[in-house]
């Protein structure tokens, strides 16, 4: 018996330098430690038998037994180490950067061309001490229209059709609500822009699109005049598209201004002599403008005997596709790269 238990321990210990001299992974390495010193494993197996020993061999057959663990944890040990390194060098290969390899161009975005249009137009009037205010987009009827002189079944309405949330809740179809908003926070000397989103019912064109941006201007102060208006509107158009640029103002009609006026700019496809651009008129119309309706600035309580003011709105759109030379408003929504990377 005793024989036998050191002929076991003496296999086990030469099988496992046979198998450990095989292993190549630390899952394998894992394995074999359980099998071998595992509490179900061959050495504890064969050291269950140990109650079977004489009282004089179990001391000097416990040694032997002990001297085989230490053994094989000791070359475990070893191998691990081994292991370890192999596999940490394995792992730092396979994620070697590869430095000279070309690199992968990174895609930049830039300026949409109707917000380098805009920065211009805000930098402009801010040089001449406007402010810039905004208004929500979802707007009340009131703003919108009621408070702008345009009564309910009032036909300027017409052109003016909107989505509506509710009999009093619209979107906004002109920047020019902000006027009011404007007039009933703040006291005069007023000299304010707000530029921002407008909606209509228009029918999309070259054109027209049912989403366009607005600025709208608007100064109230002592002794201002329509010249005022006139002056500031060339200054504008001078700085964004140089001294050549001619502007127009021709009598129109919008209830909240009084007299109204529409302002257009030389076309910029033919440079005023017509052609199919500008319908051969030879301008573009930017917008509309005129002196706020003594009316307005009553219903906010501003004293029109001491007081008067100039407003103005005007597409955004129309004055970044005369800068660009773009032919159809469509580019503008449409966010092609293609077309803003060539601009
Ligand atoms: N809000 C007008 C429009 O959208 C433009 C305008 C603004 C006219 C200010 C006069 C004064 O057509």
């Amino acid at each position: 018996m005793e024989i036998n238990i050191k002929e076991q321990l003496d296999l086990i210990r030469a099988d496992a330098e046979k198998e450990l001299a095989a292993i190549a992974s630390s899952e394998e390495l894992e394995a074999f430690r359980v099998k071998v010193l595992g509490k179900k494993g061959e050495l504890t197996k064969v050291l269950s038998q140990m109650g079977k020993l004489s009282a004089e061999m179990r001391p000097i057959i416990g040694q032997a037994a002990n001297e085989v663990r230490a053994f094989i944890e000791e070359k475990i040990k070893t191998a691990k180490e081994q292991i370890d390194k192999l596999e940490l060098e394995k792992k730092l290969s396979a994620e070697k950067l590869d430095v000279t390899l070309p690199g992968k161009a990174k895609r930049m975005g830039k300026k949409h061309p109707s917000s380098i249009v805009l920065d211009e137009v805000k930098d402009a009037f801010i040089s001449m001490g406007f402010t810039v205010a905004s208004g929500p987009e979802v707007e009340y009827d009131y703003y919108n229209f009621e408070a702008l002189n345009i009564p309910k079944y009032h036909p300027a309405r017409d052109t003016q059709d909107t989505f509506y949330f509710s009999d009093d809740i619209l979107l906004r179809t002109q920047t020019s609500s902000v006027q009011i908003r404007t007039m009933e926070k703040v006291k005069p000397p007023i000299r304010i822009i707000s530029p921002g989103r407008v909606y209509r019912i228009d029918e999309v064109d070259s054109t027209h699109s049912p989403i366009f941006h607005q600025i709208e201007g608007l100064v109230v102060d002592k002794g201002i005049t329509m010249s005022h208006l006139k002056g500031s509107l060339d200054l504008i158009a001078k700085k964004l598209f140089g001294e050549d640029i001619k502007t127009r103002i021709r009598p129109d009609y919008f209830p909240f201004t009084e007299p109204s006026a529409e302002i257009s700019i030389s076309c910029f496809k033919c440079g005023g002599e017509g052609c199919k651009f500008c319908k051969g008129e030879g301008w573009i119309e930017i917008g509309g403008a005129g002196m706020v309706n003594p009316k307005v600035l009553e219903l906010l309580n501003i004293d029109t005997e001491e007081y008067s003011g100039f407003a103005f709105g005007m597409g955004l759109e129309r004055l970044v596709m005369r800068r660009y030379n773009i032919d159809d408003i469509r580019m503008l929504f449409e966010n092609d790269v293609r077309f803003l990377e060539s601009l």
